[in-house]
């Protein structure tokens, strides 16, 4: 039966491998810079606030300075006073708080406004337990609404405020005069200011870095297109050669290109499809020797009884002659026959070996005895020389065939008179069968041919002799279905000796 040529399935709406080459290339190029990116942009912004919170703390402790004795001292008017003063320059808000962190002035306030509220912020909460200095961020209160930026604010991972305010607290202390210690400390200065400046600096990193992004994801794209058309185009190749075979056209082969694996595919395909192209030829050769050969006698048959049909007065004497050669013929139709089913039952794996244990030597003298007559109308000389110890465990009536053919071979070849001798020995664990004789020999140029199916070496003489080609290639099939080897050895004109090689028992 016919293998059924698979189809092709229904086009799915699968990715094809370039674009899937093209996908993980762009997720993992664009993975990596993003990562990147926001680790990068997350230790800018750190070091900035960082920066601005030493700023600060250094400002907060000054100021703190200033104002200490004031605070210690003076009334509520003078504190606002001078610290409104100092404010001046820094354009922030000033708040001084007690040790239990009640306000008790404030430069965006009026005069006692809100003195003896409590304030207890982080920051300032960090400083009454003894800290230098203490740095925070608070939601600016009138900034409730955030309005976009920029398009690229789109992508942005982390909400920047807008309006955040950094809290600074410092502790007031006084110095006693004439006393040496530490100094006493009498309260908290809050200083709060707009980081605003340093969100935009972080913003313009974030969006430098987003540009970056886009620009390298671009890059990425190009790049991991060009990437998949070069890895991918091997692929195309092999599966355009994939389907020229499948229509076909054995001789197909493909370009044997890309990475290791990719030429190393090709390669294979290449290898494979000559080994069906050379299948196909020999099974067109074997058809086309095969009807040559069966045409032959059929014609030579035809020739034969039209004349017999045509000439009603033939003599008896010729038409006995005619009936004869086509009796002949017909012998020889039967025997191509049988030798090309014989082939193709052993090519099929058909061909079940009925062993069983004998002596070599035994077959090989009933086999002769067989040929004998030939033998004696040829006047050849036929010699044995056999061991008798060598057992085998074989298939039998197939050993015998091998055993004819070559002898067979050996007689057809030889001209009459020749010598024929056949030697059975042992060659280390194996049994060793030779037939040797002085024939006419075989050319070296022909000896690796010998073997193949309907291959003789002078087609004229030997269609002659009545051959077909086929003994020699049914005497190595049967050889090597014993696990043996047959090989040849000939000058020529001077003989030919074939070498069989087999396991013995
Ligand atoms: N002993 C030999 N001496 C010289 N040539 C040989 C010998 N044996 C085989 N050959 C050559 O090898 C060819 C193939 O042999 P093979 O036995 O396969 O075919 P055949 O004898 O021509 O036909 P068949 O055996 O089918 O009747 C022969 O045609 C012949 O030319
Ligand atoms: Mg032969």
């Amino acid at each position: 039966m016919r293998p059924a040529i698979a189809r092709p399935a229904k086009r799915r709406a699968n990715l094809s491998v370039r674009w899937q080459i093209v996908f993980a290339f762009f997720v993992i190029l664009a993975s990596a810079f993003y990562f990147a990116a926001s680790a990068l942009t997350s230790l800018v912004g750190q070091y900035l606030l960082d920066n601005r919170a030493q700023a600060d703390a250094a400002a907060a402790t000054e100021a703190a300075a200033a104002i200490a004795d004031t605070f210690a001292r003076a009334g509520a008017e003078s504190l606002y006073a001078i610290m409104m003063s100092e404010n001046s320059a820094r354009g922030s808000r000033l708040i001084a708080l007690d040790q239990d962190a009640r306000v008790q002035a404030d430069t965006s306030a009026q005069i006692n406004g809100v003195q003896g509220a409590r304030l207890n912020t982080p920051e300032v909460l960090d400083v009454l337990n003894g800290a230098a200095s203490s740095f925070g961020l608070h939601p600016s209160p009138d900034s409730a609404t955030r309005e976009r930026r920029t398009w690229l604010d789109f992508f942005r991972s982390l909400e920047y405020p807008h309006g955040w305010l950094g809290y600074t607290a410092a502790p007031i202390l006084l110095y006693s005069v004439g006393e040496n210690g530490p100094p006493a400390r009498v309260g908290v200065l809050l200083c709060i200011s707009s980081v605003q400046e340093v969100v935009s600096q972080l913003i313009a990193v974030q969006d430098q870095m987003l540009t970056y992004f886009v620009a390298a994801a671009l890059a990425g794209l190009l790049l991991s297109i060009l990437f998949s058309q070069i890895i991918t185009k091997p692929l195309q190749g092999l599966a355009a050669g994939i389907e020229r075979m499948a229509r076909g056209d054995l001789a197909s082969r493909v370009p044997v290109s890309g990475g290791r694996e990719m030429a190393h595919l090709a390669r294979a395909f290449n290898e494979m499809s000559q080994k069906l192209e050379n299948l196909d030829d020999a099974r067109n050769q074997f058809v086309s020797n095969a009807s040559h050969e069966l045409k032959t006698p059929l014609s030579t048959m035809k020739i034969l009884i039209e004349s017999m049909i045509y000439e009603p007065d033939m003599g008896s004497g010729v038409r006995q002659e005619f009936l004869t050669d086509i009796n002949k013929e017909i012998d020889r139709l039967t025997r191509i026959i049988g030798d090309l089913l014989t082939l193709v039952r052993v090519d099929s794996g058909e061909v079940k070996l009925r062993r069983e244990e004998f002596r070599l030597a035994d077959v090989t003298r009933e086999t002769a005895r067989r040929l004998a007559p030939l033998l004696k109308e040829r006047g050849q000389e036929l010699t044995l020389s056999l061991a008798d110890d060598i057992a085998v465990f074989a298939d039998r009536s197939k050993i015998s065939q091998v055993i004819y053919n070559l002898l067979e071979n050996a007689v057809k070849y030889t001209p009459p008179h020749g010598k024929i001798r056949i030697q059975l020995t042992r060659d280390g664990n194996r049994a060793l069968l030779e037939v040797a004789d002085s024939g006419m020999g075989i050319p070296e140029s022909e000896q690796p041919h010998i073997f193949e199916r309907f291959y003789r070496v002078d087609k004229a003489r030997s269609r002659s002799t009545g051959g077909t080609g086929l003994g020699l290639s049914i005497v190595r099939q049967v050889v090597q279905l014993h696990d043996g080897e047959i090989t040849v050895t000939s000058q020529e004109g001077k003989g030919a000796t074939f070498h069989v090689r087999m396991p013995m028992v």
